[in-house]
Order: C-alpha cells, then structure tokens, then sequence
C-alpha cells in the first residue's frame, strides 16, 4: 500500500515522478503527491489519481532536480487533499512520504501538540515529520541524526523518504517492514517501493533492510546505517526486471495482458524444477529442508486473499499426494489467536507481492515458536521472501493488475510441484500416478493456451450477465477453492456481489437466494465428485437459478441442463484449478469491462497491502 518514489541528481526529478508514481499507482491510489526543491520547496498534492495531481501541477513551477512523490492507499485519515503526501515539518521546511503505520502516532502527537506542534491533517506521517523537526531542533542534530532518532522512538511500519528545502543536495529514506530500494545511477539515485520506476533508468540496485537509514548524495554517493547507528556496506544487487514486463504491451488493462500470460508463467513456474520422463521435481530453494518437509507432522499455509485461495487448493494436494495433515489459515487471524504450533510443522507463507503484512507476521509468529517456514512468493527479494527460511518462488513476472491472475495459478503449480515431489519421497504416491500427473502437468500450458481462444464466447456470456446483482460459484473438492476465487474476481473488479460456495454446502444456504435473476457459475469438470455436481446443478436448475457450467469438453449432460456452457480440456481433477479458473477470470474481466470499471485499479483495494 502507498507508492513512494524519489530522485535526487542532474536530471529533471518531476517527470521521473510522474511516471514513477504512475508505474507504483497499483499499490494506492487514494491520493498523489510531488515535492520538489529548485529555488525553493514546492509540494503539489491532490486527491484522486496520479492523473488528477498531473492536472493540478499543471503549469506550476515542476523544475528541480530532487523530488519526492507519493500515491496513497489511506489508513488514517480520510484520502483528501489535505492528508494527502507529502507531509510538512512544522517550519515548513521539511517535507515526508511514508508508506505504513506508525502505531503510536497518538501519543507522539499528543506530546508534540504539548510543546506547540500544529497539526494540518489527520495522518500518523505528518506527526512522524514534526517528531523529526522537534528532535532536530531540541538536540541540535543534523537532519539524519534526528531522522535517525525519531525512528527509535516509533511502534510501527513505515518507508520514508524526506527532504529539506535548505538541504536540497541529500535525500534521506528509510525503512521497516515496508519496502524500499535504491537505484544506484551515475551520479544519480532512486529510491521507491518496487524496483518498477527505476528499471529504464539503472539495473544496479540496493534493497535496505529493516531499521535502515540511507542518507542520498546529489553526486551519486549514498551511506547506509541502522537506527542503532551500525554502518552498513550496502550490496548492489543486479536487477533482473525488464521494462516490457512492467508495460501493457498493447492489451487495454494489465489484468487481461497478465490473464494472457499464463500459458507462459506457467511454465515459467516449473521451468528448470520438472522432468517427466526422468520422474524428477527438483525445488532447489527448498533443497536444504528437505527432511523436514518429509517428515513434518504437519503443513500449516497461510496467506490473504487469493493468496489464500492458492493455499486452499495446497492442501486438497498435500493431503491427498502426500498425506500430511494440513491447516489453511487466513494470516490475520493466525497471527492474532494463539495457534499451536510445534518444531515439527512446516508453514508454508504464501504471497504474490511478498510484503502483505499479516502473512509477514504469521511467520514470525511461526518462526518464534521453531517451525520451519517456506515462503511461495512472486516478487523476488520480497520481505517475506527474506523472512522465510526457505522457498520457491512463483516466477510469474510482475503482475500489475490488482486483481491477482497469474500469480494464483503460478502459486497452484509450486504447490503442485512440492506435492508431487513430497508425495514422491514419502512414497504416498504411485509410480504410474506421479508420472501421470508429471507429464499432465507439463501439458496445462498449452491447455491455458486453448481456453485463452474462447475468449469471445465468454465476452458474450459476459453481456448476458452483465447486469446481474448477485452471482453464485459453486465448486467441489478441487474446485472448490477455484469458485472462491471466481466470486472473489467479480466482486473485486464489477463490484458485483460474489459468493463461492462448496457445491453441496449450498443447500445449507445460499439456495434461499436461488430464484430467475442468480446467474450460478458451477465448475462441473470430469472427476470424482461430478455425479454429485451434476446433482447440484439440477437443485439449483429446480429454483431457476441460470446456470453456467464449466465442463470438460464432450461433457452432453451437463450442456443438457445448463444455460450455458463453456468446455475446456479435459486435465486430473487435481490439476483442475489450474484450468477452470481461466474462464472465471475473464468472465470478471469482460463484466468489469462492460460495466465501465477501473479494472486495474478497482475502487479501496490495492495490490500490496502493508498494513494489518
Ligand atoms: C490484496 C490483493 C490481492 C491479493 C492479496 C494478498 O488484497 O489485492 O490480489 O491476493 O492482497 O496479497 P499477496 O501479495 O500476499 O499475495
């Protein structure tokens, strides 16, 4: 949550900004906001988008080559132009982003209004700014040393950079628990939440670590320490990013270019980890933890959003291939209700961007009490990916859109491959099954690549539907994590409301809602539980209820009692999801599409969400 991006060299700063900001807009967008320093401070904020701050700068002075820009998701305050970034020192002369939490922004605040600190807005970054001026003035510090100090004093998440009119050679940013790096350049720097806004200007990057001041010279020059005041030899680190991947590449929304890319990340994901005919899964990030991954007594996943949906189909998996008991847990309510959790558990953490905060605490947690955590991230040298002890990552690529696609069915192949693989060891699985499953695998790709062209028949089922004000998912063992995640994609993107429902379970609900007007998407695709789809379908078809069924091609029963139905090739049901969730994701997207939403970027959500 919160985009933040800075520059500081010879160039202008402010179109680095924009588009910076632009690039980062996926992580908030509540508000925007510039600071820049040329004869002197000028700050341009705004709520609404990047485009609207653009509109507001206009033809104000943008010159300055140092600057600071912001997009804000809100947490304290509501999304104004007053809250929004950046925020103001007392003497105007210092200017903050932030990115987080700061916990106890009351009772800092409280103090500070007691020494005569005026407040403009309702934002715990603007106390933080003041806390840092009071500190400065008070002690006689260099703005460093305060900056340094302040954070000392502060409970709570927070990326910041800052800058001071009088000063206009230095940046000073800093970070815990919320990302940031640095984009070291010729005689320039970068700093931002994601490396997206600094990848056309240099590779070579710094990740900082939590408690880690920077302090950014105009010359290119940078010094790194911790809040303890340790100095720190920073580790340039080369970035593997490309700028197409970051780009739409001629699709009108992100979200439809990276449902596209799946085919690709998917492979992406096994890519170098699968051998069919040899019979081998090799996950060499996990490599070291192998004996206790085969013998834990049990697998607990956790994550948020569709992050969790990935975790749930894990578990049908490793319990079924392997069976290890398994617990899917949503990370906020693991961390906050005092779990059991022994040595012998493995967590597995999983995560797109890498950074949600309640995943990241789950794992400390976990960690605290000896288990041995694996993390399933996207964003390589993520938070999360750098608190676990181990792990895959998913390979998808940068997924901009904030409605996750490729990332979900990246996440779903990792967990198939440790599945297979711990299944393997354990013996828990048949020779002929794994190598079935093995080659099955392999050939989902292409699959993808084959439900990808019926994109036009799920366009027009899409304008039948459009309208509609409730829908029903309805899924069983495999696939029912895929009709969560269907509902979850509606309602993120149409604003319509979703429910995804195990299809039996319905009965014990859902059904009272069944009447002409409830579109009900079933996933009814060969396997062991379709008789009893089947069965659902005709309760369903009973109260009326307009059915769209996904089926396995040649499927006649289905398509008999359906309104409609979209056949896709058939796979094992335990590879199902991997499958049936592709037309789910377009029939969101084109809904969306119809009804005139911001699909990207749908209204209060944001694709990183670094606060609890
Ligand atoms: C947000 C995003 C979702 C995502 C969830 C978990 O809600 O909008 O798309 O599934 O966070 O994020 P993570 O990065 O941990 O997978």
């Amino acid at each position: 949550m919160c985009g933040i991006v800075a520059y500081i060299g010879e160039r202008e700063a402010y179109p680095i900004l924009i588009k910076g900001l632009q690039r980062l807009e996926y992580r908030g967008y509540d508000s925007a906001g510039v600071a820049l320093v040329s004869n002197r401070l000028n700050v341009y904020k705004s709520k609404g988008k990047v485009a609207d701050l653009v509109a507001l700068a206009g033809q104000s002075d943008r010159t300055g080559t140092v600057g600071i820009g912001h997009t804000r998701w809100a947490t304290h305050g509501e999304p104004n132009d007053i809250n929004a970034h950046p925020h103001y020192s007392g003497s105007r002369k210092t200017v903050i982003i932030h990115n987080g939490i700061i916990e106890n922004y009351a009772s800092l605040k409280a103090e500070l209004k007691n020494r005569g600190h005026v407040f403009e807005s309702d934002t715990d970054t603007e106390v933080l700014v003041h806390l840092i001026e009071d500190i400065q003035q008070r002690e006689g510090v260099a703005l460093d040393e305060a900056v340094r100090i302040a954070l000392n004093n502060v409970v709570g998440a927070y990326a910041i950079v800052i800058l001071n009119e009088d000063n206009p050679d230095e940046l000073i940013a800093a970070r815990k628990s919320s990302p940031l790096v640095i984009g070291v350049g010729e005689n320039e720097l970068f700093v931002a939440s994601d490396a997206t806004p600094i990848v056309e200007y240099t590779k070579n990057v710094v990740y900082l670590d939590d408690e880690q001041v920077a302090v950014l010279h105009r010359n290119g020059k940078y010094h790194i320490r911790t809040i303890h005041n340790k100095e720190i030899t920073p580790y340039i680190q080369e970035l593997q990013l490309q700028l197409e991947a970051i780009e739409k590449g001629g699709f009108d929304h992100f979200m439809l270019k990276e449902i596209w890319e799946q085919p690709r990340s998917i492979k992406d994901s096994m890519r170098g980890r699968l051998n069919s005919t040899e019979g081998v899964v090799a996950l060499g990030g996990i490599r070291e933890y192998m004996n206790k991954f085969v013998n834990a007594d049990r697998i607990l996943i956790v994550g948020c959003g569709t992050s969790w949906h990935a975790g749930l189909v894990g578990e049908y998996l490793f319990e079924d291939l392997a069976r290890i008991p398994v617990e899917v847990e949503y990370a906020s309510e693991f961390r906050y209700r005092n779990p059991v959790i022994g040595e012998k558990d493995v967590v597995i953490a999983i995560s797109q961007s890498g950074e949600t905060a309640d995943t990241l605490a789950a794992i400390e947690l976990a960690k605290s009490k000896g288990a041995t955590i694996f993390g399933v991230c996207n964003v390589v040298g993520s938070s999360i990916a750098r608190a676990t002890h181990a792990g895959s990552y998913t390979h998808a690529g940068p997924e901009i859109g904030v409605a996750s696609t490729k990332a979900f069915t990246a996440q779903v192949t990792v967990l198939t491959l440790m599945a297979l693989m711990l299944g393997h060891r354990r013996g828990t699985i048949t020779e002929t099954h794994y190598f079935e499953l093995l080659s099955e695998l392999e050939a989902i790709p292409a699959k993808v690549e084959r439900i990808l062209k019926l994109n036009d028949q799920i366009r027009y089922l899409a304008g039948i539907f459009k309208d509609a004000r409730n829908f029903l998912y309805l899924g069983r063992s495999y696939t029912f994590p895929v009709a969560l995640e269907g509902a979850l994609k509606l309602k993120e993107i149409s604003y319509i409301h979703a429910e995804g429902y195990p299809a039996a379970e319905m009965k014990h609900g859902p059904i009272a809602l069944i009447d002409e007007e409830m579109p009900v998407v079933v996933i009814a695709t060969k396997g062991a539980s379709y008789e009893k789809v089947v069965s659902n379908i005709q309760e369903v078809k009973a109260r009326k209820g307009k059915i769209i069924a996904v089926v396995t091609e040649g499927d006649e029963a289905v398509k008999g009692m359906a309104d409609h139905v979209i056949e896709i090739p058939e796979t094992d049901e335990k590879l199902a999801p991997l499958v049936t969730v592709i037309p789910l994701q377009l029939l969101a997207y084109h809904i969306a599409v119809m009804r005139d939403c911001n699909v990207d970027q749908p209204r209060n959500l944001a694709k990183s969400v670094t606060v609890e």
